[in-house]
């Protein structure tokens, strides 16, 4: 146990951490752990899914990759005695967890450029966490991570060009979006933030990670004329957003 820059305790080996710090670092890594899990099952379906050769083979890479950040995930929890098979097994089906029809592409689509980038906002935060045997991991993570966002970027300008897939693509968006801010974020105050920014097991604020995410996501957004859903849609999904993001999603809706 050594002192990072800002004088936060950082642990090396699993018998290290103990109590509150345990418990909620093992609440990360089940989070983690659905979201990684789940994604490679979205990415594993969509290979039927998809029009194109090329598409079914990205979509397949990207399966084994999600498999690969899960495996990292499962070897994390193993080290520290927990039952990963268990954890995910308590995982609500992945069509259900991500609100997705996996046999639509436009769903899948949606899916590349706005949960899975979800994800990778959340693992920058990890990658720098206290806890280092799953900080070091994370590097590998988000280079993966930068291919798929390169690639949902590149959907979404293919459909910007189509008006009436176009349309479509803003419909599944209005729908996906305050999901994925609810299930990649959580509430963005709260004792749980609090304790996570105390303790090093996360460096931003979680209203500090939805914002750095909606920003990135309004440039390009911006350039394809895709609209954030109306306030209404993250009310009936009861995704509570701070005075902070409201004033980003005005801006562009
Ligand atoms: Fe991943
Ligand atoms: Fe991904």
């Amino acid at each position: 146990m050594a002192p990072d820059a800002s004088g936060i305790p950082t642990y090396t080996t699993p018998d290290e951490v103990s109590g509150d710090y345990r418990e909620m670092l093992i609440r990360l890594l089940t989070r983690q752990l659905w979201a990684e899990t789940a994604t490679a099952e979205v990415f594993g379906r969509s290979i039927s899914a998809a029009p194109s050769w090329r598409e079914k083979y990205m979509a397949a890479e990207f399966a084994f990759e999600e498999a690969q950040h899960s495996q990292m995930l499962v070897d994390v929890l193993d080290d520290l005695g927990e039952d990963s098979q268990a954890i995910v097994d308590s995982r609500p089906d992945a069509a259900m967890f991500w609100h997705l029809d996996l046999t639509n592409w436009i769903h899948i689509a949606v899916f590349n450029f706005t949960v899975d980038r979800g994800g990778s906002q959340q693992i920058i935060e990890y990658q720098k966490s206290s806890y280092r045997p799953w900080a070091e991991k994370m590097d590998v993570v988000l280079a993966d991570e930068e291919e798929h966002y390169d690639n949902g970027v590149e959907n979404l300008r293919q459909f910007s060009k189509n008006p009436d897939q176009f349309a479509e693509f803003q419909s599944v968006f209005n729908e996906l979006l305050p999901n994925a801010v609810k299930r990649c974020f959580g509430r963005p105050e709260g004792a749980d933030n609090e304790f996570c920014l105390a303790h090093g097991l996360k460096r931003v604020s979680t209203e500090g990670v939805i914002n750095r995410y909606l920003e990135e996501m309004s440039e390009f957004m911006a350039e394809t004329g895709l609209k954030f859903p109306s306030f209404d849609e993250f009310d009936k999904l009861n995704a509570q957003l701070l005075p902070s993001t409201r004033d980003i999603i005005a801006k562009l809706q």
